[in-house]
């Protein structure tokens, strides 16, 4: 059934399509989508996609069922609005924020592509537009794979364009973007290229060996899971994306015990994981969690 207040989130998504009207493209012929009258996206070859009363459009063509679940997505979200996750987005608001100053940016675009629960995109604009009139025009767009994730985001967050879809095929027209985001996600180089508009800039945070250290130390001890390494990835990056920047982020995370749980509920290191050890995690009385990533940035 639907509410008034789930009948605004669609008002504010349809807004927020009128101001980017040119932003997707059919996934199935490419045709630019266009707003209809009633609701829903459509191309000139009859696609239609219908926005979801709870603010986003869903332009997957067969939906993906993957491990991330609504339980995860909840659990990532007490986690990131505990401040985990704070340093990381800092890190990345002043790097736009210094790009922005050498650009002449009257109205910055960011897409979060592997976006989740949406809170990485809606915390960077929300600093970036509280730290300068310049920013005041932003916009973002949030895209997963998971209805999920999408769901919560655009619960939490509806001044933002969330859209289910595949990053390897991403749903949208070429050359919108000042800001790919691309944060502890599967990423698709030629795609974000083909989004990015020519100066824009590419943002990757990758885990490195010691994040979340002390969970990977009981969950894989012994197994070749036990070290991480992410010289594959970065090796793609730069053969991919022209690598002009490299930030290692490396803080310790102050863990209250009821965050734990949902720490462990978060991350998809404990997929499949034995019972016994997840007990050995809320055994261990963890206080203090390491927070470990690389922040690269590339240029078309
Ligand atoms: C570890 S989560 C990270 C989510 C979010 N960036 C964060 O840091 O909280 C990885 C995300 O990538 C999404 N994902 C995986 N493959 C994808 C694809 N092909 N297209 C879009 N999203 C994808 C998953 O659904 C999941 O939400």
């Amino acid at each position: 059934m639907s509410t008034g207040k789930e009948k605004k989130k669609i008002d504010l998504m349809k807004e927020l399509l009128l101001k980017n009207s040119r932003l997707f493209r059919c996934p199935s012929c490419e045709q630019e989508l266009a707003l209809s009258r009633s609701n829903s996206l459509y191309c000139a070859k009859g696609h239609n996609f219908d926005l979801a009363r709870q603010g986003y459009v869903n332009l997957l063509l067969k939906q993906e069922k993957g491990g991330y679940d609504k339980q995860l997505y909840a659990a990532r979200k007490v986690i990131s609005d505990s401040g985990f996750f704070d340093p990381m987005r800092k890190a990345i608001s002043k790097l736009i924020w210094e790009i922005g100053e050498e650009e002449d940016w009257s109205r910055a675009s960011i897409l979060d592509a592997g976006c989740g629960e949406g809170s990485h995109l809606a915390w960077i604009c929300q600093d970036l537009k509280a730290k300068e009139k310049r920013f005041a025009d932003l916009w973002g767009v949030g895209i997963d794979l998971s209805k999920e994730g999408i769901r919560a985001a655009a619960k939490a967050y509806p001044n933002l364009i969330w859209c289910v879809a595949d990053l390897t095929k991403l749903p949208l027209q070429n050359e919108q973007f000042d800001i790919v985001l691309n944060i502890l996600s599967p990423a698709n180089y030629g795609e974000f290229k083909r989004v990015l508009k020519d100066h824009g800039v590419l943002l990757k945070i990758l885990p490195t060996a010691n994040y979340l250290i002390e969970l990977r130390e009981i969950l894989f001890k012994g197994t070749d899971r036990e070290l991480y390494e992410n010289d594959s990835v970065k090796k793609l990056f730069a053969n991919s994306f022209q690598l002009v920047k490299e930030q290692q982020i490396h803080y310790k995370v102050v863990l209250k015990e009821e965050n734990l749980e949902h720490l462990i509920k978060m991350t998809p290191l404990t997929w499949n994981a034995d019972q016994e050890k997840i007990r050995a995690i809320i055994n261990s009385g963890l206080k203090s969690i390491t927070v470990a990533f690389d922040l690269l940035v590339g240029k078309k």
